[in-house]
């Protein structure tokens, strides 16, 4: 079921429980992100981001697919297709060819620009019945070509985004996509308190989930994150079950190189790590 992430980011606030965020690259991801939640009967969102649009031929596909895919497997958990990292004209396109959710990052502009810019997507966002999110402070590490010094965000300029009407907040604490550095110093959980006792009851978003180990998750969770996004551990997985595959020569047995054959260990690895996600972010049996 198709919906924005405004209802089931509200339960998670007040549940003390977060949703994930699984960034679809494919249909085999989508696939197994779709049949997890299902199973779980956890509330899952779908995080594309501009890179993952345009490689799979444009947001509109994506969001054919979604849709399609979502009603011949039946899927009857809340599911929200939410762009990732949208640009200004990326999250326009977004709300025009159906997603239920946009992410604009005006975190790179300055404060008053973002302001600006958020406030004009947060009305048509709402308009068309979508959620919306926003970012102040730069995320660190690198998505998509997009670079991010790790900075943590202000808490007052959070207040300010907050208080646009956004439906989620991502705010810097330290974080950063792609692998952690060894000397990665940890959240920063006195920023992220500040944050929370500024911004009340709006949900925080938690960018770069892969590789920040399970207790400061948990503990970021308490604090007043309910939505934590994860890629990168989603495509390790998969690449090593991949290699596995082939360096084990299957590819090699029978019709083991039909890519049905071939992507299904990625595939299936893929479910167990949403699997652990879902179950260290206390989502299962939440819709
Ligand atoms: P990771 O790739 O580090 O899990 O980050 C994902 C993310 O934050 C998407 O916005």
């Amino acid at each position: 079921m198709i919906v924005s992430a405004t209802e089931m980011l509200k339960k998670a606030k007040a549940g003390h429980y977060a949703v994930g965020q699984f960034n679809i690259n494919n249909l085999e991801w989508t696939k197994a992100i779709l049949l997890t939640a299902e199973e779980l009967k956890s509330p899952v969102i779908l995080g594309v981001s501009e890179g993952a649009g345009k490689y799979m031929t444009g947001f509109a596909t994506v969001a054919a697919m979604v849709k399609a895919m979502d009603k011949s497997l039946g899927i009857t958990v809340p599911v929200a297709l939410h762009l990732d990292h949208g640009t200004y004209d990326g999250a326009k396109k977004c709300v025009e060819v159906g997603f239920s959710s946009i992410m604009f990052d005006g975190s790179a502009y300055p404060i008053d620009e973002n302001v600006e810019k958020t406030t004009e997507l947060v009305k048509l966002a709402h308009d068309n019945g979508m959620s919306i999110e926003a970012e102040v402070g730069a995320i660190g590490g690198e998505e998509d070509g997009v670079v991010g010094m790790g900075e943590c965000a202000d808490p007052d300029e959070c207040k300010r985004i907050a208080d646009l009407g956004v439906d989620m907040l991502a705010a810097g604490i330290g974080n950063i996509h792609g692998i952690y550095p060894a000397n990665w110093q940890g959240l920063s959980f006195e920023t992220l308190d500040k944050i929370s006792k500024k911004v009340g009851d709006m949900p925080l978003v938690l960018h770069g989930g892969s590789g920040i180990p399970d207790e400061q998750v948990k503990k970021a969770i308490t604090l007043g994150v309910s939505k934590v996004n994860v890629n990168t551990e989603c495509q390790l997985v998969f690449a090593a079950a991949t290699r596995k595959y082939i360096e084990e020569g299957k590819d090699k047995q029978g019709k083991g190189y039909d890519p049905r054959k071939l992507l299904l260990p990625g595939t299936e690895a893929i479910k167990d790590e949403v699997r652990a996600k879902i179950a260290l972010f206390g989502s299962a049996d939440k819709t």
